[in-house]
């Protein structure tokens, strides 16, 4: 059985209103462009979402990981899709596009991408997630839940297939170095870190055996730009069942909004509401967060799919709690612990206002 590479990368190339949704026709064109690929035979299969103003490209290949012929491939599409949003003057466009031209490999260039080369299962159910208004950290919590946690993973305590815990890839974005920690032995370290959800990002979760289970998109844009140029809306890819978490396992999490930076601006804290794809468009005050959750079977290589897994009632209670926490954390206005604090301030345009008021300081 020849391996499958999945690989979700997505970008912010113009917002439909504001930062608040997608614009139809971006959806178009990235579909005709994939189609082509896809007839090609560059492509196995794709499917194209949104969440909120970011457009998902969820694709299949024979390439491999970091796979130059694919990553360009979805550059250029950006860039096409920016040219659309450009005549559009839809907001932001290109707005994740931080490099001129393509060299070599999408990540450190603005787009977010989580890939995944995996031998096909005899069955192989997948849950793609997406957010917007947050940043990768965003996904520390429900990883560590459905990975970690036999209060939200039973499976951890009853399936002797997953009895013996996984492993976590941490990546540390300030020092660019990773640390592998094990679960359950090292889940004190493990949580010391991922509890700085801005600081230390899971990069992947695998099985002893080195299977891999979940990747995630880790790419910070402000600290690649340097400055703020929106947020950095990640993407993750998990495989379920036989030896993982089931897939009621792997949403769980989710039943419980998150509190999770990135809302307004990039520049407060704010709880994750899980939606689906129709209810992606984060509004009130630009937000309040949101994430999407896409199922597919994976047969030969195909996307089977999407089930639309958030679009069910068993949610509307975390998303009536979302409100009102929402409702409460806004009462802050621009106070901590609603608005972030100074450390990730620095990657917004406030430090634009602390310099006009240096010479005052005396
Ligand atoms: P089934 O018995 O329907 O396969 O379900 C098993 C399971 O893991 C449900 O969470
Ligand atoms: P995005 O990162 O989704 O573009 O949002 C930016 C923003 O400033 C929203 O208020
Ligand atoms: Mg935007
Ligand atoms: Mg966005």
């Amino acid at each position: 059985m020849s391996k499958i590479t999945l690989s979700v990368i997505k970008a912010d190339v113009g917002g439909f209103v504001g930062h608040s949704s997608m614009h139809p026709n971006l959806i178009t064109k990235a579909i005709q462009i994939l189609d082509e690929h896809k007839s090609k035979g560059l492509l196995v299969d794709f499917h194209v979402s949104h969440c909120g103003d970011d457009l998902e490209l969820i694709m299949s290949h024979r390439l491999g990981d970091d796979s130059e012929e694919i990553h360009k491939m979805a550059w250029d599409l950006f860039v096409e899709c920016t040219n659309v949003a450009k005549e559009l003057k839809l907001y932001g466009a290109g707005q994740d596009l931080l490099a001129d031209a393509f060299s070599g490999n999408v990540k450190g260039m603005g787009p977010g991408c989580a890939e995944m080369t995996i031998e096909e299962r005899k069955s192989e159910p997948v849950i793609i997630f997406a957010a917007d208004k947050t940043s990768p950290g965003a996904w520390n919590l429900p990883l560590y839940k459905m990975f970690a946690d036999p209060f939200n993973t039973i499976g951890l305590v009853i399936d002797p297939s997953m009895h013996e815990g996984f492993t976590f890839d941490v990546l540390d974005i300030f020092e660019n170095k990773t640390v592998k920690l094990n679960s359950p032995e090292d889940i004190y370290d493990l949580l010391c870190l991922i509890g700085a959800s801005e600081h230390y990002i899971i990069k992947g979760i695998y099985k002893k055996s080195g299977e891999i289970a979940a990747a995630t998109s880790t790419q910070k844009l402000n600290l690649m730009a340097g400055r703020y140029v929106g947020k950095d809306d990640p993407v993750m890819i998990i495989r379920c069942q036989s030896g993982l978490p089931a897939v009621g396992e792997v949403l769980e999490p989710f039943a419980m909004p998150h509190m999770v930076a990135g809302w307004m601006r990039g520049s407060h804290w704010g709880p994750l509401m899980p939606v689906s794809v129709e209810d992606a468009n984060p509004t009130r005050f630009d937000g309040p967060p949101r994430v999407i959750a896409l199922g597919f079977q994976i047969t030969n290589g195909t996307f089977i799919g999407p089930r639309d897994m958030f679009a069910d009632p068993s949610y509307d209670l975390a998303r009536q709690q979302t409100n009102e926490v929402a409702n409460y954390i806004r009462l802050h206005g621009p106070f901590e612990p609603q608005r972030l604090p100074l450390s990730d301030m620095e990657y917004t345009t406030l430090p634009g206002v602390l310099k006009k008021l240096k010479d005052r300081f005396k």
